[in-house]
C-alpha cells in the first residue's frame, strides 16, 4: 500500500526538525522506502514569534524540498503546524501560517510538555479557527493527556467537525506507555481520521516509519481502516474533502460497553 504522510519536518534548518538538506534527502530515501508517496510538509509555526518573512521562508523551504523529492517520485505540499498559544489569533489575522495545499485544512498543535488546557482556552482556540474557515487538524491528541485518554473530549471535537491526527511513533511507544495506550484507546474507538509521522529525523524514533507501523497494526486492524487512516483521509484532506470515520471491528465486550 502507499501511504501519504500529512505530518513531517522534512524542510530542512527551519525548526527542531530535519537539521540539514544533506539529512532531508535521507529522511526522504527512508519515506520512499517506506512507500510514502507524497508528503505534506508542516514546519511549527509559532504565533508571536514567527512573522511574514519567515513564513514566506518556510514556503520557499518547503518548495525546495519538493525540488529534490521530485527527482525520488515523492510529491510534497505546502503547510505548516500552527502552535496554538496566546498570541495565535495575531497569527490568525495576518494569515501568518500555511494552510494545507490550497485546502481549508490547518495543522495546529498545543504544548505537549503539558496537559490539554481548560475548555474554554483550547475550544475557544479552534472554535475562531473554524469560523476563519478553516478546519483544524489537530495533530498528536494521544500525547496531551498524560492521565489517560479523556474521550468525551475527543469525541466532541469530532463532533464540532475537527479532524484527529495520530503519531505513528506513539503507536511504537515511543512517547511512553501512557502515550501509547491513548493512541490505541483512540483508535479502539474509531475517533482517529489519520496516522502520521512527524518525521524530524531520518535516524532515530521520529523518521517516517508508516510501513513499519502498518505491519504492525495490520495484525490487528483489518486493511481498509488502515488505508483510510494512511491514505483515503491523508488524500481526502488534499483534495480538501470530508474525512471518514473509521469503522473498527471491536469485541463483543467493547460494543456491549460502547459509549454511545
Ligand atoms: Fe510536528
Amino acid at each position: 500500500m502507499q501511504f501519504i504522510d500529512i505530518h513531517g519536518h522534512y524542510a530542512w534548518g527551519i525548526d527542531d526538525g530535519v537539521p540539514s538538506q544533506k539529512e532531508a534527502i535521507e529522511a526522504l530515501k527512508l519515506a520512499k522506502e517506506n512507500n510514502i508517496s507524497a508528503i505534506i510538509a508542516t514546519p511549527h509555526v509559532v504565533p508571536g514569534t514567527h512573522n511574514e518573512t519567515d513564513i514566506q521562508h518556510f514556503k520557499n523551504r518547503i518548495n525546495e524540498l519538493k525540488e529534490i523529492a521530485s527527482h525520488m517520485q515523492i510529491q510534497v505540499f505546502q503547510g505548516c503546524e500552527l502552535f496554538l498559544n496566546h498570541d495565535y489569533n495575531n497569527s490568525l489575522q495576518n494569515q501568518q501560517f500555511i494552510p494545507i495545499e490550497n485546502t481549508s485544512y490547518l495543522l495546529v498543535e498545543f504544548d505537549v510538555r503539558k496537559e490539554l488546557g481548560k475548555e474554554y482556552e483550547v475550544e475557544d482556540y479552534l472554535y475562531e479557527i473554524d469560523i476563519k474557515g478553516y478546519t483544524p487538524i489537530i495533530a498528536h491528541v494521544e500525547r496531551y493527556f498524560p492521565n489517560g485518554i479523556d474521550l468525551e473530549r475527543v469525541e466532541e471535537f469530532i463532533d464540532n467537525g475537527y479532524v484527529i491526527q495520530v503519531n505513528a511513533s506513539s503507536l511504537l511507544g515511543v512517547h511512553g506507555k501512557t502515550v501509547k495506550n491513548n493512541a490505541y484507546e483512540l483508535l479502539n474507538n474509531g475517533l482517529v481520521h489519520v496516522i502520521a509521522t512527524d518525521t524530524h529525523r531520518s535516524t532515530g524514533h521520529r523518521i517516517p516509519c508508516l510501513q513499519e507501523v502498518y505491519q504492525l497494526l495490520s495484525k490487528k486492524y483489518d486493511y481498509q481502516t488502515l488505508k483510510t487512516l494512511m491514505y483515503d483521509n491523508p488524500l481526502h484532506i488534499l483534495e480538501n474533502e470530508s474525512v471518514e470515520a473509521i469503522e473498527v471491528n471491536q469485541s463483543f465486550f467493547k460494543k456491549l460497553f460502547k459509549r454511545r
